[in-house]
């Protein structure tokens, strides 16, 4: 991506474009040059190599020009004096895009066709998704022109349902952008320390904590992504060796299977996951997003705390964000875990929009609270 300094209102365009925030949640800047615009929209949307690798779906880029050309085109006439035209390639790729959703949907007609018996309704293709963020947790400034290359990107390709192929872990969960939010303000947490994440999904927050690794002093440290299902590890560990990503170059980032409920297997699972935690991961941090979702979940979930929480020789400590769906299900994970002897604390978290764009729909969780749990073997502070 091209390092360069754009008004703040065409970096919010930029960041909704890229993080797929549907066009009506985005401000068309009026009061800006229609030049400045028109000029911004070829370079780093329409001509962007960074897009070309990895676009937005075709039904997010449709709406996104069908939103903003007949802004920029009420924007050019409004000036008479003006010679400017719209880029005839802005109109070539809104074409080609019309052009192939018609297609896709009389494909997707014939399909269901010729399945009888089926919905007829396949789930939308995966899309790209890209999120600004800034290490340095800049505030946005009002004025003035933001640089591009002050910023990290982190890109994943995924799943545009809440649930896919029999998992909610192929997309990323509004908790994962929170905990994100926390650790780059506060990233020592995570500088030159052994992580552990459970229930990894799309791979978003690992490989945000890869590059936060990556921006601290040498040595990064290790990191463990898992998930129990096969296809969500495989798609984390796409996303995180994406070579736009920096976490592609970290040198110590694994993706690892790890299900909880083997912490409550006596007979066989418990051994070799003791293994994997005290010998290979040896966490001093575990962090987890979005991992109650379930009831059926806690016992298993916090079983796995406590047994990573066994005495050694690190002081160890979890960061978990919790979505606040039902709170009966979040008040029985804080009695789960209070009923083991583990130390929990509520951290305040709201999600900041100057970090990450909240993705505004489709999340199905956009108007829950989150908490960020801290969770120790003991109350003082590791
Ligand atoms: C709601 S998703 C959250 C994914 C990711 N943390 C996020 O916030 O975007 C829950 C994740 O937990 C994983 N999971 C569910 N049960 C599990 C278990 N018993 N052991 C390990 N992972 C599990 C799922 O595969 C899924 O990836």
């Amino acid at each position: 991506m091209a390092f360069a300094s754009v008004h703040p209102d065409l970096f919010q365009i930029l960041r909704g474009y890229a993080s797929l925030i549907p066009p009506k949640h985005l401000q068309f800047p009026s009061h800006l040059e229609a030049q400045a615009i028109h000029d911004f929209l070829v370079a780093h949307i329409l001509t962007s190599a960074h897009f070309h690798a990895y676009p937005p779906s075709q039904q997010h880029q449709k709406s996104f020009w069908k939103w903003i050309i007949p802004h920029l085109e009420k924007k050019i006439c409004a000036d008479p004096d003006s010679e400017l035209e719209v880029d005839s390639r802005v109109y070539e790729h809104y074409l080609e895009l019309l052009t192939s959703s018609a297609l896709f949907s009389s494909q997707a007609i014939s399909r269901s066709v010729g399945a009888p018996g089926l919905t007829g309704q396949s789930p939308p293709p995966p899309s790209y998704i890209t999120h600004f963020w800034s290490p340095e947790n800049k505030v946005l400034p009002p004025n003035g022109s933001v640089n591009l290359g002050a910023y990290q990107t982190t890109t994943l390709l995924e799943s545009r349902t809440m649930i896919e192929a029999g998992t909610t872990g192929l997309r990323t969960w509004l908790a994962s952008l929170v905990l994100a939010q926390h650790l780059i303000r506060n990233p020592a947490l995570v500088h030159r320390k052994r992580i552990l994440e459970l229930g990894s999904g799309t791979g978003f927050l690992g490989s945000v904590v890869a590059s936060l690794q990556l921006l601290g002093p040498a040595p990064p440290g290790t990191l463990w992504m898992s998930d129990i299902n096969d296809a969500v590890l495989s798609r984390c560990r796409d996303n995180v060796q994406l070579p736009c990503n920096s976490s592609s170059s970290h040198p110590d980032a694994r993706c690892c299977f790890l299900d909880w409920s083997a912490a409550l297997d006596p007979d066989g699972g418990i051994a070799p996951l003791t293994s994997l935690l005290y010998d290979e991961i040896d966490a001093d941090l575990i962090l987890g997003a979005d991992l109650v979702f379930d009831p059926d979940l806690i016992p298993a979930l916090v079983a796995v705390l406590y047994l990573a929480f066994q005495p050694g020789a690190r002081p160890r400590c979890a960061l978990v964000a919790l979505t606040i769906r039902n709170p009966t299900t979040m008040q029985k994970f804080i009695e789960t875990v209070s009923a083991s002897g583990l130390v929990l604390e509520t951290i305040h978290a709201q999600m900041d929009d100057r970090v990450f764009m909240e993705p505004v729909e489709g999340s199905g969780d956009a108007n829950n609270g989150i908490n960020i749990f801290r969770i120790t073997r003991t109350s003082s502070r590791g």
